[in-house]
């Protein structure tokens, strides 16, 4: 897990001083991201699913110390040290676990920890006198959509713990704003992130077997696994198999970079999607990562995996109105750059 970091606006106006978490894969990215938009960023990570030499590698990529602090972000006395270091306007919040499947065994682990985390720091925030938060939340809390590309408005629905952690934490921000209009958040609804960095220095690489369906298939193509296991073949979508909305991680970063500059300029809360919406199936993101890596990746359809939903695919027209937020790059962006960077990484 990972947690959460600051930014001042390099043209030295101290009360713009945003701050946001991490080394971890969105993380990251949104890391150069800020740091192109100008503003500085101090990161907070506990390193939980992030590698070690992730700030070296921003450093590089910025040609600018990084600062980095290792630490919990449930624990309110670092974070507390952390909002006296440095003069903090505005925090990215993306420590989390997310992993369906695990939440079903350890739901009051990922409570904890979701939930828990955000309580955390939202009282270190109210002592600091910082309230301006991004938070990741995710496609996960509309459940079982029955409209899709799916709306803001569409009702929340939780079909495991990690829905239900994300949910709750929508809701505490929605109900402190309404009852502390000082507060301001950009809740953004991550629809499903891919590919890596241009440089092919960052990028996605879980410590375990991968459980999302890109990573996997990268893991393929490196010929670390023998096949792709295509979850279900008989949904109600073009050819069977499941259906999302991927998104560049560069282009889901560039999100975050929007979403907090509104929220430093207008003080205003907002809730948007951040996807493409466009959907692509199983075997067209197979298809896809065969293209980049240039071999046929074997597969074989096995049975549907349970909590699976058909389809997720996003309305997009609100992060447009509200952030002026378009996605730029295409699927064959993302799986060419995923393919770069776990040839890169398999050789570190
Ligand atoms: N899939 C396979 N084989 C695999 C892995 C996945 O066929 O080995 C399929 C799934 O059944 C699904 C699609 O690929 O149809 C995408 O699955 P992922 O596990 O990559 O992603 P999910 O949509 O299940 O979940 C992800 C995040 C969640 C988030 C959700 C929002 O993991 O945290 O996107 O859309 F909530």
């Amino acid at each position: 897990m990972s947690a959460l970091a600051q930014t001042r606006e390099r043209d030295g106006n101290g009360w713009q001083n945003p701050s946001h978490r991490g080394a971890g894969y969105i993380g990251s990215h949104t890391y150069l991201a800020l740091k192109q938009a100008g503003y500085e960023v101090v990161i907070l990570d506990n390193f939980g699913n992030a590698q070690a030499d992730v700030p070296d590698r921003l450093a590089q990529l910025t040609n600018a110390p990084v600062t980095c602090i290792t630490g919990d972000v449930r624990n309110g006395a670092l974070l507390d040290q952390v909002f006296a270091d440095h003069d903090i306007v505005a925090v990215v919040h993306f420590a989390a676990l997310k992993s369906v499947g695990d939440s079903m065994k350890m739901p009051l682990t990922y409570l904890e920890s979701n939930l828990g985390g955000l309580l955390t720091l939202l009282a270190a925030m109210e002592r600091a006198g910082c309230r301006r938060l991004v938070f990741s939340s995710s496609a996960t809390v509309y459940g079982l959509p029955d409209q899709t590309p799916t709306p803001e408005t569409a009702p929340r629905q939780a079909m495991n713990p990690y829905g239900k952690s994300k949910i709750l934490g929508e809701e505490v921000l929605e109900h402190l704003v309404a009852t502390d209009p000082s507060w301001a958040f950009g809740i953004l609804r991550y629809f499903n992130p891919a590919g890596a960095h241009g440089s092919g220095l960052l990028g996605e690489n879980p410590k375990d077997t991968p459980s999302n369906l890109m990573p996997f298939v990268a893991k393929v193509a490196l010929g670390e696994l023998p096949l792709v296991q295509v979850f279900g073949n008989d949904y109600p979508t073009p050819d069977g198999t499941g259906v999302r909305d991927y998104i560049h991680v560069e282009d889901l970063a560039h999100g975050h970079v929007l979403s907090l500059s509104a929220l430093i300029a207008d003080g205003k809360s907002h809730l948007v999607n951040l996807g493409t919406g466009q959907g692509h199936s199983v075997l067209e993101i197979i298809a896809a990562y065969s293209d980049a890596c240039g071999q046929d990746l074997p597969f074989e359809i096995a049975p549907r995996r349970p909590g699976d939903v058909p389809v997720y695919c996003a309305e997009t027209e609100k992060a447009k109105e509200l952030l002026g937020f378009s996605t730029r790059k295409s699927l064959a962006d993302m799986c060419q750059s995923s393919w770069t960077w776990v040839q890169n990484a398999a050789t570190r």
